[in-house]
């Protein structure tokens, strides 16, 4: 069983709160990629079969995170761009075709569709500021509109939208749901099935507790020969062991978007984040986010210049917390906390928290309180 002292020996005095960003990894990552490393000095790859087995694990553990029907849907892509990529330039759009976005996205959920405009692609933004985001998005799907690319949880203000109500309407309306899950996995769930899921897409890096460029894309089984490919290789044919063969297809299975050698040190070190994450479960994982989430919550609110960016009902939020003082400009709050150890982001107009499940409550206090003495200064 886990011990949250021995998985995060974080540097004493550090309070992380910047899951949303670049997560730490947890101690069992990082001895896995140490005898990854050591192993290759050793040996090289001479037990290269054993790499395809823990490649087979972690393909799996994202199969149970997503609730993916089989692990063949699952492709482990450089990150969640590479994946949206995939999408936009694999589906076969036609002049006049729209695509529903929300005016709040990261940027790599906005310039891929942006970037279709030559191809007469219009892409739609929505304001989700509104009492019933779900109902605005789903408004805003038209005869033309062909696909809704969505982030599960917005990267600044937190939101978190109810995939099942989107999936179910963009169903339909006979629109393709596209899910940026980053901010989402690994910290609450996501079932791509009960979803109406056509892709999900998502990068290691932040919840999942894993290292930057590599992640998981998901694309459902009957839309998988839809997508054009533009990335080939020996890694994606369906004989992807036999060099001599003259003739080839793509794989049948989401492998068919891996061109070219796996990421094994990356695969190496998610792996075993990942089962950090299913050995606390995802449903412990939630609960203590959420409990997190209310202690900053309420310590903020003492505060009298507090201004939240985000929503504050826990059936709207995830793990992302954005706020401004008053009397701070966030530029200058954002340094004064990172000289007092408390890592966090600018982001939304303000300062982005984001704590994870292992987050002690002293971390989060201590925070509290270093924010206080500097809101009286
Ligand atoms: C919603 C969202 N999508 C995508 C990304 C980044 O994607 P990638 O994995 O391509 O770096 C971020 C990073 O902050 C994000 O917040």
């Amino acid at each position: 069983m886990y011990a949250t002292e021995n998985e995060f020996p974080q540097q004493t005095g550090l309070h992380y709160l910047n899951h949303a960003a670049v997560a730490p990894w947890p101690q069992r990552a990082v001895e896995a990629v140490t005898r990854f490393a050591i192993e290759n000095a050793h040996t090289g790859a001479r037990d290269y079969a054993n790499w395809l087995q823990l490649e087979r694990r972690l393909r799996e553990r994202l199969q149970r995170l997503l609730n993916a029907p089989s692990r063949s849907d699952i492709a482990l892509v450089k990150n969640t761009s590479e994946a949206l990529s995939f999408v936009a330039f694999g589906l076969d759009w036609r002049e006049g075709d729209q695509i529903v976005i929300s005016d709040e996205e990261f940027p790599s959920n906005r310039i891929v569709w942006e970037a279709l405009g030559p191809l007469g692609v219009e892409v739609v933004q929505v304001n989700l500021h509104g009492a019933n985001a779900e109902a605005a998005l789903l408004a805003a799907c038209g005869p033309r509109t062909r696909l809704m690319a969505i982030s599960a949880v917005q990267y600044a203000s937190g939101l978190r939208l109810d995939l099942q109500r989107l999936g179910a309407g963009c169903n339909a309306r006979g629109v393709l749901l596209c899910v940026d899950a980053i901010q989402q996995l690994g910290a609450f769930s996501l079932d791509v099935q009960s979803c109406n899921c056509a892709f999900a897409m998502a990068d290691g890096h932040k919840w999942m507790l894993g290292p930057e460029g590599l992640g998981v894309f998901y694309c459902r089984e009957d839309l998988r020969s839809q997508l054009k490919l533009h990335e080939y290789g020996w890694h994606m044919l369906e004989n992807a062991g036999d060099y001599s063969k003259p003739e080839w297809q793509p794989a049948r299975s989401a492998r068919r978007f891996e061109c070219g050698s796996p990421n094994m040190l990356g695969a190496t070190a998610l792996e075993a984040s990942l089962s950090l994450l299913e050995e606390v479960s995802l449903t412990t994982i939630e609960q203590q986010i959420e409990e997190r989430m209310q202690w900053l919550i309420d310590g903020l609110k003492a505060l009298p210049q507090v201004q939240f960016h985000s929503v504050l009902e826990p059936e709207r939020r995830a793990g992302i917390l954005t706020f401004s003082l008053d009397n701070w400009q966030h530029a200058a709050l954002f340094e004064a906390l990172k000289q007092k150890q408390v890592i966090c982001a600018q982001r939304g107009g303000g300062i982005r928290f984001s704590p994870h499940f292992y987050t002690r409550q002293q971390s989060i206090d201590e925070t509290l309180h270093i924010l206080h003495t500097l809101s009286t200064k």
